[in-house]
């Protein structure tokens, strides 16, 4: 037994462990953030999947016999091959799980027009792993896609409120709206994301349905767990919370509250690389 690992590229992932611990409180959990080498967004499929799989492995060390990629980047570039490639080598029901079947496995239930935004970074943008998963569930939806490389430094450099911020929202939603004016549903397909909600949700016209992935990704955790007794067991559920990142801590914990809504108390490790 062990806890399970929530992996991100640095805090954005939060956002999601946030919504996780809410709804499955009894667990343990040991968050890891790969600070010393976020972003990922802008990275290499190479290098995304190397950096997540180093974590991964890390996770598996501790003791985790699950870990959830927190991080769309990370799913998107870099879970299938672990699952594919990587997880037959081991010989136990050790899982990786991410964050973007979750929420496409849902989407249909959203949208009326069946055409759908994705706001990410470039790096699951340029995957398509959100047009390929929603045409596995639902081949009738749309998807449009729009990447905001400026939405994740805003939120990192706490500027959610300022005239920067609503220039580059305004810029990006309009983007994507210009692809279609059908589209009735967007998710905000990344970690950081549900910062900036608020002024998403002003400049963007109403009817449009906004969709933020930490309360899906919970809900479908819990269904898995339910569903999967022989993962269950290899969970251990004492309620303890441990936080780890590859940067310097005093940093992490300066920054992890506007992500995490309380404040936290990192350990540093040190991965081979980073
Ligand atoms: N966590 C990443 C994501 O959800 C955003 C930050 C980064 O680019 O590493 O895609």
């Amino acid at each position: 037994m062990g806890p399970i690992g929530i992996f991100d590229s640095g805090y954005g992932g939060l956002t999601v462990f946030k919504e996780i611990a809410k709804v499955l409180p009894a667990y343990d959990y040991i968050y890891l953030g790969d600070n010393a080498r976020v972003p990922y967004g802008t990275r290499s499929f190479e290098t995304v999947y190397m950096y997540t799989l180093e974590c991964v492995e890390q996770l598996f060390s501790m003791g985790c016999q699950l870990v959830i990629l927190a991080c769309n980047t990370a799913s998107a570039k870099a879970l299938r091959t672990i699952q594919q490639k990587d997880l037959v080598a081991y010989t136990d029901t050790r899982k990786v799980l991410g964050v973007i079947r979750p929420t496409t496995e849902i989407i249909g239930h959203y949208t009326k027009t069946r055409q759908v935004g994705i706001m990410a970074t470039s790096g699951t943008v340029n995957s398509h792993s959100y047009i390929l998963e929603v045409n596995k569930f639902f081949p009738d939806i749309t998807v449009y896609q729009e990447a905001c490389p400026m939405w994740v430094p805003l939120v990192e450099n706490n500027e959610i409120n300022s005239p920067g911020a609503r220039y580059f929202v305004k810029q990006h939603v309009q983007r994507l709206l210009n692809l279609s004016s059908n589209i009735d549903t967007i998710v905000l397909a990344c970690t950081h994301y549900p910062l900036l909600l608020p002024i998403i949700q002003n400049l963007t016209p109403e009817g449009i349905r906004l969709l933020t992935q930490g309360h899906i990704v919970a809900k479908s955790l819990a269904d898995y767990l339910s569903r999967h007794s022989e993962i269950d067991l290899t969970c251990s559920k004492n309620g303890i919370k441990e936080f780890y990142t590859t940067e310097s801590p005093k940093a992490f914990n300066q920054k992890a509250a506007l992500f995490y809504g309380e404040r936290v108390s990192a350990k540093h490790l040190k991965i081979t690389n980073s």
